[in-house]
């Protein structure tokens, strides 16, 4: 699968533990920055990423900001996306298995680089189990549509 993956300063020191965990799954990953701790605005990341997934350049896009708020509210303003800001493995898991989630939201100011690897591998190696699921995303895809 291909990844992308794009912080703001806030997020810039979980980077390289994401980054590298996907790797070790056998994972493409680019890194769209930002590269240093200058402050920036998360928002601009968080798109530049979003439209890679939406424009099927990668298959899902992994955004970390301070708390994976700001990050996870812009990716959700982008048509096509589903982005779960996540905390702990069970929610990582249900994002993809309930929610179909296409991109991951991760606080670096909340998680430790451990709980950081465990939320990464449920996201990446959890497929979405369809059924009634698959309904219930409809909707939240027509909530696009209709507003
Ligand atoms: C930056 O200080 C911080 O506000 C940002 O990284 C993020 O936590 C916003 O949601």
């Amino acid at each position: 699968m291909k990844f992308v993956v794009a912080n703001d300063h806030g997020g810039i020191d979980l980077q390289p533990t994401v980054c590298e965990k996907l790797e070790e799954l056998g994972h493409e990953v680019i890194h769209l920055g930002t590269y240093n701790k200058e402050s920036c605005d998360y928002s601009d990341f968080a798109v530049k990423a979003c439209e890679k997934v939406v424009n099927k350049e990668a298959d899902f896009a992994i955004l970390i900001c301070g708390t994976g708020l700001g990050m996870s509210m812009s990716a959700n303003k982008v048509k096509g996306i589903r982005a779960a800001c996540v905390s702990e493995t069970f929610s990582a898991r249900m994002s993809r298995a309930h929610n179909n989630a296409n991109v991951l939201c991760l606080g670096a100011r909340v998680i430790g680089t451990e709980v950081c690897k465990m939320i990464v591998e449920e996201f990446a190696t959890t497929e979405f189990e369809g059924g009634r699921h698959q309904r219930r995303v409809d909707k939240i895809c027509k909530i696009e549509e209709d507003n």
